[in-house]
């Protein structure tokens, strides 16, 4: 088979979960939407969020990757052309999770966007239980080792840097019209508000039967007794994670006696070196967190 033409840098390098030639590709919508959120900073919680909005509160679907699929993943069971194709036959409007920057997200100034942003130090930790809760089998076969220690995985967490490129990379587009930019810990205190913001960005009216439906099924408790419908499934048929993994705790703040004290200044340091102090003052970071 002759490989296609590498695409555009813009788009990014080929990985695991991130195919460029998919981004090249795929012909974006006025009215998609995009969750551009970095990992573990609440992206399956709003997979969950907007389709619940959109859809006024199904709870029919058996796995949220079907009708929220993660656009950049290559699947490897399907060519690139079927997953377009699907991406092609979605009704309007389609909802999208991906991880990419800034500069590698189709449609960026015309897509409708939602961000997540999550304290550094939890999306840290929540990192780290998402692959020590995975399956050995998961791991193998998704080409990871389980790091050897907290340390380790650590160091990997910086020099992979993705929290801090998304954050710094949507910053300057934060009051862009087509942008709604939420925080995690705002969510936890109060969804109810969280909910009605998204409905309203997205122009969506709800029953208040279908809010209470939607609310109900975007709650950690509703999520948590459902995880199988958010948990990836993985292409060879078994489990990717262990039981209780991945919809893990939910919580803001509770686990940070897991990173030393220099480690906190590591991730607090390179913020301050990367971000505006108005971007660290929104992420309560400004004062050392
Ligand atoms: P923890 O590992 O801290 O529990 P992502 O989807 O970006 O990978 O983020 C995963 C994190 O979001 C996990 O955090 C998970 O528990 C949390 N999460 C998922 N659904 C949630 C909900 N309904 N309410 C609060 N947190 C939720």
């Amino acid at each position: 088979m002759v490989e296609e033409q590498a695409p555009d840098p813009r788009w990014g390098a080929p990985s695991r979960t991130h195919d460029p030639w998919l981004l090249a590709r795929f012909r974006p919508r006025p009215s998609d939407i995009l969750i551009v959120t970095a990992p573990k900073a609440g992206t399956t919680w709003m997979q969950q969020i907007l389709y619940q909005i959109v859809s006024g509160g199904d709870d029919g679907f058996s796995s949220i990757y079907d009708v929220v699929p993660w656009l950049e993943c290559p699947r490897k069971h399907q060519s690139r052309e079927d997953t377009l194709r699907e991406y092609e036959a979605m009704e309007n409007p389609r909802i999208f999770k991906t991880h990419c920057t800034f500069e590698q997200t189709p449609g960026s100034g015309k897509v409708r966007i939602v961000l997540t942003s999550r304290d550094p130090r939890d999306c840290c930790i929540s990192f780290y239980h998402h692959i020590m809760d995975m399956t050995e089998e998961g791991r193998a076969k998704a080409g990871i080792r389980a790091p050897s220690s907290f340390d380790v995985f650590f160091a990997k967490w910086m020099a992979h840097g993705a929290w801090f490129r998304n954050v710094q990379g949507w910053w300057p587009h934060r009051h862009a019209p087509n942008v709604l930019w939420l925080r995690y810990e705002d969510m936890k205190a109060d969804l109810e508000t969280a909910i009605d913001r998204v409905a309203a960005f997205l122009g969506a009216r709800l029953t208040t039967v279908q809010r209470a439906r939607v609310l109900e099924h975007c709650s950690f408790a509703w999520m948590k007794r459902n995880a199988g419908r958010f948990t990836r499934v993985s292409d060879w048929g078994g489990e990717l994670f262990k039981p209780g993994g991945f919809i893990r705790k939910g919580q803001v703040g509770k686990e940070r006696h897991l990173l030393t004290p220099e480690q906190e200044q590591q991730i607090l340091r390179r913020c301050a070196d990367m971000l505006e102090p108005e971007c660290l003052d929104f992420l309560g970071l400004k004062h050392g967190g």
